[in-house]
């Protein structure tokens, strides 16, 4: 496949976890693939890995002029997109009286602000794909009514409203939106909150990508609006 006949993706939080593992499949797919993340390193080590059909960007996404700059980059060096995977997040646990206002700030930030932009800056740029879609990562925790992650919960239950209706706001315009949102998975999103897991219940981060990948190849008469990713059960466990 040649440059002009790939795809090209936009995928938040390529970093780490399931963004990083969705760069390295759809690059492995034959797709151009802008990654982004605060990391620079990791950049640079994706990049390194990856080729040229990987370019990342770094960008602190709770920064309000960061949506913008991060979708005229795209704009410049891909000129349209056919898939944007809004999947950057960050969570905070704990109890809710002790929640920092500035933790409070970076969830909202990141997890729906940035999203929100990006989808509406995305529009133009995915209208001229034959096949343009959005995929944002919600998460079961947005079904759950939790205790100690509310503000995270409820970042991702916004997340998954926003998206039912701008699929059907989108519709005409041919561009797909669906929410995957996954159940425990195997990333640092636990060391970075400060919570000791046991790995063996999570889900790999490959696996999540696997689905992410699958939502770029339903029919054209389907959608699915939220998927919901569970653990696969185990008699026994
Ligand atoms: N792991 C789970 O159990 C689970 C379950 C359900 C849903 N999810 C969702 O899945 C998505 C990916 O999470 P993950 O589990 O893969 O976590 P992760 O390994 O911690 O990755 C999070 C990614 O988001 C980026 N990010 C965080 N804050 C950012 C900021 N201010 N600006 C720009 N990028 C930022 C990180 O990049 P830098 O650090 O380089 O900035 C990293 O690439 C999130 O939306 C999360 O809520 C995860």
């Amino acid at each position: 496949m040649n440059e002009s006949e790939s795809q090209r993706a936009l995928v938040t939080g390529a970093t780490s976890g399931i963004g990083r593992e969705t760069a390295r499949l759809l690059v492995a797919e034959g797709w151009r693939v802008i990654g982004t993340g605060r990391d620079h390193e990791r950049l640079r080590d994706l990049n390194n890995e990856l080729g040229e059909r990987f370019i990342g960007y770094a960008a602190d996404l709770s920064h309000p002029g960061a949506p913008d700059e991060l979708t005229h980059f795209a704009e410049e060096r891909f000129g349209s997109l056919d898939l944007l995977v809004n999947n950057a997040g960050c969570s905070w646990v704990g109890e809710m009286a002790e929640m920092p206002a500035h933790s409070v700030d970076a969830l909202l930030s990141v997890n729906l602000r940035s999203l929100i932009l990006l989808c509406r800056n995305a529009v133009p740029l995915l209208r001229s794909s034959a096949r343009g879609q959005i995929v944002n990562i919600g998460s079961v925790a947005a079904h759950l009514h939790a205790d100690r992650i509310s503000v995270y919960s409820a970042t991702k239950a916004a997340v998954i409203t926003f998206s039912h209706a701008l699929a059907k706001e989108l519709a005409p315009l041919k561009i797909r939106v669906n929410t995957v949102s996954p159940t425990g998975t195997d990333t640092e999103v636990f060391e970075r909150v400060g919570v000791d897991i046991d790995r063996d219940i999570l889900i790999p981060a490959p696996d999540v990508a696997k689905i992410i990948l699958l939502m770029t190849q339903l029919p054209d008469t389907v959608d699915v609006g939220e998927l919901l990713i569970a653990r696969r059960f185990t008699p026994g466990q």
